[in-house]
């Protein structure tokens, strides 16, 4: 991601510090750090302009899909926070019509490693947090965070809650996890349970839930029902579809203010073409009072 250049100032915002780094042809891009990740991410201002350039910079096209996952396995195996996970598939629903999270993609992989590397470099702190996964399919993700210390909800639809329990059980043991991880039912678009917003969550994070234009609104609408003023949201998003991405993100930035997290500060041995990560802050005009 080299030779970006947002050089327009974003309106200043409480959670969000100022600041200027360069890139590689030592080019002065505005910069700043937004929620309570302690790293500076460069403000995407243009929809159109974002995907134009993640586009033309990672070429996600050229490089392989799915280097970090075999969908046709059963299970897959990844070493995280000092534990070896294993994450079961049922590779065996992905023919059936509408049905998605049956198996990982290589973003949930990025995003629970990034998320991982994140706390090693002091840039975020999970202990305690209050943190609710959207779409978690096979669990991945929210099961790393909470072996990172977060009080964790992993959510999906209904008819996904058995695999993902399966994983959860079979990967965090409750009796030595000081944290703890739940898992729960919510539909986007519908009105959130209010133990998910009472308080509001620390974190939000989701891992592939950009991937249909038809799911866009009503996955703003939860993503605005959930965040509270301390809210951080991280998104990982496979770039497969530019225009489902670029609507999804003209859509959120009427309530959100979003960055685009570089690829020098994820896992390095966990990068992809294919992948973005984006964090997400509500705009404080979207607060009653
Ligand atoms: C492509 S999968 C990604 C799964 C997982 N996060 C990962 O990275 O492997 C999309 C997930 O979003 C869930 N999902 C899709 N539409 C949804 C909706 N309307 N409400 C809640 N979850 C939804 C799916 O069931 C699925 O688990």
């Amino acid at each position: 991601m080299e030779g970006r250049d947002t050089t327009e100032k974003i309106a200043t915002e409480p959670a969000l510090d100022d600041g200027e780094d360069c890139d590689c042809n030592g080019e002065a891009v505005s910069k700043v750090e937004i929620g309570s990740y302690k790293a500076k991410v460069e403000m995407i201002t243009d929809p159109a302009e974002e995907i134009l350039l993640l586009w033309a910079f990672q070429q996600p096209t050229f490089s392989k899909p799915n280097a970090f996952v075999h969908h046709s396995s059963v299970d897959l195996h990844l070493d995280a926070c000092g534990h070896r996970l294993s994450i079961f598939q049922t590779p065996s629903s992905m023919s059936m019509p509408g049905v998605t999270g049956a198996v990982m993609w290589d973003s949930g992989v990025v995003l629970g490693k990034f998320l991982e590397h994140a706390v090693d470099m002091g840039r975020l702190a999970f202990q305690c947090k209050k943190t609710v996964e959207l779409g978690s399919g096979c669990g991945l993700v929210g099961c790393i965070a909470a072996l990172l210390g977060a009080e964790v909800v992993l959510t999906d639809l209904h008819d996904r809650l058995k695999l993902l329990k399966k994983n959860v059980d079979t990967n965090l043991d409750a009796g030595k996890l000081r944290s703890s991880a739940t898992v729960s039912e919510l539909t986007w678009g519908d009105t959130v349970e209010t133990e998910l917003i009472q308080p509001s969550p620390d974190f939000i994070l989701g891992s592939d839930v950009i991937y249909s234009e038809a799911a866009v609104s009503e996955l703003v609408s939860t993503l605005t029902q959930l965040s509270g003023r301390e809210t951080t949201i991280f998104l990982a998003g496979e770039l497969r579809n530019d225009a489902v991405l670029e609507y999804f993100l003209d859509v959120a930035m009427e309530f959100f203010q979003i960055g685009h997290v570089d690829q020098t500060q994820w896992h390095p041995d966990y990068c992809s073409r294919r992948v973005a990560i984006f964090v997400l802050v509500k705009k404080t005009s979207n607060f009653k009072n």
